[in-house]
């Protein structure tokens, strides 16, 4: 089937690795293997390197943003960072409810949709991660879980705030395994997702918001996880963490 007109977008999540020397070395390495790259190239990175890594990218096709935020504007909230700081260091968009928030973190989705609501107050784009655990998958829950993961992350949005947000679909499984589902099921998933936009919001409001897959991304599949109409980009973790092999993935179109 046809790609819908949305652009393909290739995320990478360095997660806590790289210091501002590495993470800086990265970027310049990157620069050159992407510039002539179709896919926009997103990269979140640690606290600390995101504002001179976004003075690195200034002039390049790579757009910086974090990992994290808390859901007030400031506060007595030791050792947490606000969405204003993020944005004041370079910062373009922000992701938020990855599995491992949820999940090591404790986050839940009426914390999440805070978070969301803070985000695009402080003008950054929230990237919304939603996603099945195996038990739930083998339950046979996907799409329940899906279901409410994105409905409540996201209530009270409007039509024109959701235009800001931009969702990654990641079986918890899948992330750092090595395994992931195969391309059927991410393709059935992804279409549920925009099922549930479409439900709670319009068609319109599906049709223009992007959905990510992330999970065991890697050069060899990333053609072929891109194939679905419904899956506009990737969110890539571990095989983001080098320059050469990240670049394969957003080169995808022309890698082997
Ligand atoms: P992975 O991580 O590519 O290492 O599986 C994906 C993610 O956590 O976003």
């Amino acid at each position: 089937m046809a790609k819908a007109k949305r652009p393909v977008f290739i995320f990478g999540n360095w997660k806590m690795h790289k210091t501002i020397d590495a993470a800086v070395q990265f970027v310049k390495d990157l620069i050159p293997l992407v510039e002539n790259s179709s896919p926009q190239i997103y990269l979140a990175v640690p606290f600390t390197a995101i504002k001179p890594v976004s003075e690195e990218a200034k002039e390049s096709n790579i757009v910086i943003g974090a990992q994290n935020m808390n859901d007030a504007s400031e506060g007595a909230f030791t050792g947490e960072i606000a969405g204003e700081m993020l944005k004041n260091a370079g910062a373009k968009f922000v992701i938020l409810g990855h599995s491992e928030r949820r999940h090591l973190f404790n986050e839940d989705n009426a914390l999440i949709n805070r978070k969301v609501k803070r985000a695009i107050e402080d003008g950054l784009q929230p990237v919304v991660c939603v996603g099945e655990t195996l038990e739930e998958r083998e339950e046979g829950k996907t799409d329940a879980v899906l279901e409410e993961q994105l409905s409540m992350s996201l209530e009270g949005l409007t039509k024109e705030q959701m235009g800001d947000v931009i969702v990654a679909y990641e079986p918890v499984w899948a992330i750092g395994t090595g395994k992931r589902p195969v391309v059927e099921d991410i393709e059935k998933a992804h279409t549920f997702c925009r099922e549930v936009l479409a439900k709670k919001w319009t068609k319109g409001v599906a049709n223009g918001t992007p959905i990510l897959y992330g999970g065991s991304v890697k050069p060899e599949n990333a053609k072929e996880l891109l194939k679905p109409a419904d899956v506009d980009g990737l969110l890539v973790g571990g095989a983001s963490l080098e320059s050469e092999i990240f670049a394969k993935i957003v080169n995808y179109q022309t890698e082997k």
